[in-house]
């Protein structure tokens, strides 16, 4: 799980809502009324009590398969999604303690991908679980990727993604007792790019399957701390002879840069004009698909200041739209396989992002140069602050911002919906439509106790597991067909080709330091000056100042005042950055609400990485009365 990049933070600029996508709600029917839910947590293999060898003892495990480690720690316990009969989810676990060779048990070793039964019942041998890499013969996963993370159980149900390689079971169906170690091959997933004049794997990231079982989808970070996405096919290899990875592979061929020079940028200058694309595609980092596989979902440029959003993009026509609109920040997701719900990792109610996204509707100007900072305050180093939030396909809108998922329970410790159980990605929906699963961390470390908000909780889980897997299941609703799937092309008619050795193109439509204005949709404009602060030009600018006069994009959210922001990257490391930041706007109609900075300014550090807010002075937002403060530092 990464989040918007430098790149988009440098080269990503945002528009506002829209009076284009108001248009729209006449096609959209009102927004559901909130349903029951039941949530429950899945068992996992038992925790080992340390990780000596032979730890996993007779006493915990009496059937011999294997113990897991306690902390998420060094390796990424990640679950992923359902078999076809909804019964069963697909998890990357570590086994310790196993006992050594020849014991049968040693097997059960290292990091594995298992089956886990979400239904109640067990495997034939009385497990509750069920690994499928274990024991699989040397000779049938040659070259191994040690990249496991994002499972997914390919649609056929006879493979399964796994980070950089595919699990194929010969046909068997994973869940089944015939698919076996020994009917088990694991295949590297390789992507041929040039380097040097040489051709060798790919950096790959976060790869996503569509629903076709075929195409693929994926984001890779450049050399300067950006990313770019990119769409391909997979195509097996029985006998490769080119590239670094000489063993039966799953290549990604017909790769596409998700890329259509017309439409890279929210804003751009006609003259001395600001525009504002709703159309823009700007794909920071893909997310995955939508049920049917006709849209690729994607974290993108900002449509309202600060509030980072996931947005939709058709694959053939090539039609935005945006997902979530809630001002709360949102990242992984993912679609129920009829498109009519998505379920969306989001901190919406937990007013973490409030005090700089709360006020609706300015257009994303100061985002230029901010978004790095607005995903990085999201969440406090391993305190994720995401909860699962179950909306309708047609997504955020009005007031409506979907319902979320674990809301039932005291908040108690270990309860479904304790605070100190943050949710991770991704969550995924069975194929019938009637079950959701998703997994949470607890906080622990630096992120608890202290100055912050809660205290260090000990887990409730057995053997005080720091991860969990839970299941809700939609109660009121009925199994669903599973429609066909779109039949989506390789090349995609408004993305680049991307052949190896391509080169990627250069940006002409970006916005360059100068003044402009913007004119409000409704009613009024902004100033807006872009300017450096140093005497290097070379960024272009650095420094984002705006003036809004009776500004409104949307009927009832009119904006006076100002804010000025200027970004420092402190190099050497790109991910890390200082803003100093004043704003005073004024917000009235629908809403009485100001934005503003305390009079010495907000000036605000943090790493994208590390996460740890570190600001002087105050950034507030206040809506109606109610305040919206930053957290505090270190929190
Ligand atoms: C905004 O207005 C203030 C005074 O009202 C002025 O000093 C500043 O230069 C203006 N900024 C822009 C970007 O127009
Ligand atoms: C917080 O940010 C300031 C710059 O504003 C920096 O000087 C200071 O070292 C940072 N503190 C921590 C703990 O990173």
């Amino acid at each position: 799980m990464h989040f918007v990049t430098a790149s988009l933070a440098l080269n990503i600029i945002a528009g506002a809502a829209l009076p284009a996508r108001k248009a729209l709600y006449y096609d959209i029917p009102p927004p559901p009324s909130p349903e029951p839910i039941e949530v429950i947590e899945l068992p996992l293999p038992p925790v080992a009590p340390s990780l000596e060898t032979g730890a996993c003892t007779l006493d915990i495990n009496p059937r011999k398969t294997g113990c897991i480690q306690r902390e998420l720690g060094d390796y990424e316990f990640q679950a992923g999604d359902f078999s076809p009969d909804g019964n069963h989810i697909i998890v990357n676990v570590k086994f310790v303690g196993a006992p050594k060779a020849p014991d049968p048990a040693s097997i059960y070793d290292g990091e594995q991908l298992i089956l886990v039964k979400a239904d109640g019942t067990t495997f034939n041998n009385g497990d509750t679980w069920k690994c499928l890499s274990c024991a699989v013969p040397e000779g049938q996963q040659k070259l191994l990727d040690p990249q496991r993370d994002y499972p997914h159980v390919f649609r056929s149900g006879d493979k399964a993604l796994w980070g950089h390689n595919v699990l194929d079971c010969n046909g068997h169906q994973l869940a089944s007792d015939e698919c076996t170690a020994q009917d088990t091959h694991i295949y590297p997933i390789y992507w041929a790019v040039i380097q040097d004049g040489v051709e060798k794997n790919g950096a790959p990231r976060e790869l996503r399957l569509h629903p076709d079982d075929i195409h693929f989808g994926w984001s890779s970070f450049t050399n300067s701390g950006g990313q770019n996405t990119f769409f391909g096919r997979l195509q097996f290899n029985a006998n490769p002879e080119t590239g670094n990875i000489l063993a039966p592979r799953y290549e990604l061929v017909d790769v596409n840069l998700l890329y259509d020079p017309a439409r890279s940028q929210r804003l751009t200058a006609k003259g001395k004009k600001i525009m504002i694309h709703d159309d823009a595609i700007g794909i920071g980092e893909l997310r995955g698909f939508s049920g049917t596989g006709d849209e690729i979902i994607y974290i993108g440029p900002t449509w309202e200041a600060n509030n980072i959003d996931v947005s939709a993009i058709h694959v053939v026509t090539g039609v935005v739209r945006r997902l979530t609109e809630h001002p709360e920040y949102t990242d992984p997701i993912a679609f129920s396989v009829d498109n009519k719900w998505f379920v969306a990792m989001d901190t919406r109610g937990s007013n973490r992002q409030m005090f700089m996204s709360g006020m609706r509707h300015i257009p994303p100007l100061i985002d230029l140069i901010t978004v790095t900072v607005a995903s990085s305050t999201r969440n406090n180093g391993n305190r994720r602050f995401f909860q699962p939030i179950l909306i309708d396909g047609y997504g955020d809108r009005g007031d409506y911002f979907g319902q979320q998922v674990n809301a039932e329970g005291d908040g108690s410790a270990g309860a479904v919906n304790d605070p100190n159980w943050n949710g991770r990605a991704d969550p995924a929906f069975s194929h019938d439509g009637t079950k959701i699963v998703y997994w949470q961390a607890i906080v622990t470390g630096r992120e608890c106790g202290g100055l912050n908000p809660l205290p260090c909780p000990v887990p409730t889980t057995q053997g005080q597991r720091e991860y969990r897997l839970m299941l809700a299941r939609l109660t009121s609703r009925t199994p669903q067909p599973v429609p066909p799937v779109f039949d989506v092309p390789d090349q995609l008619p408004w993305a680049t080709p991307f052949p190896p050795g391509s080169n990627f193109p250069k940006d002409s439509q970006r916005l360059v330091a100068g003044s402009y204005t913007l004119r409000g949709r409704i009613s009024g404009h902004a100033i807006v000056k872009l300017t450096s602060s140093t005497s290097d030009q070379s960024r272009g600018y650095d420094t984002v100042a705006v003036n809004y006069t009776n500004y409104a994009d949307v009927e009832g959210y009119i904006l006076n005042g100002w804010e000025k922001v200027t970004s420092t990257i402190l190099l050497p490391n790109p991910w890390d950055t200082l803003v100093d930041w004043y704003s005073d706007i004024e917000e009235t109609g629908v809403v009485s609400a100001t934005k503003r900075t305390s009079p010495d300014g907000f000036h605000l550090q943090i790493d994208a990485v590390a996460n740890i807010f570190n600001a002087t002075g105050t950034l507030t937002t206040t809506i109606n009365g109610v305040q919206y403060k930053q957290p505090a530092n270190g929190t």
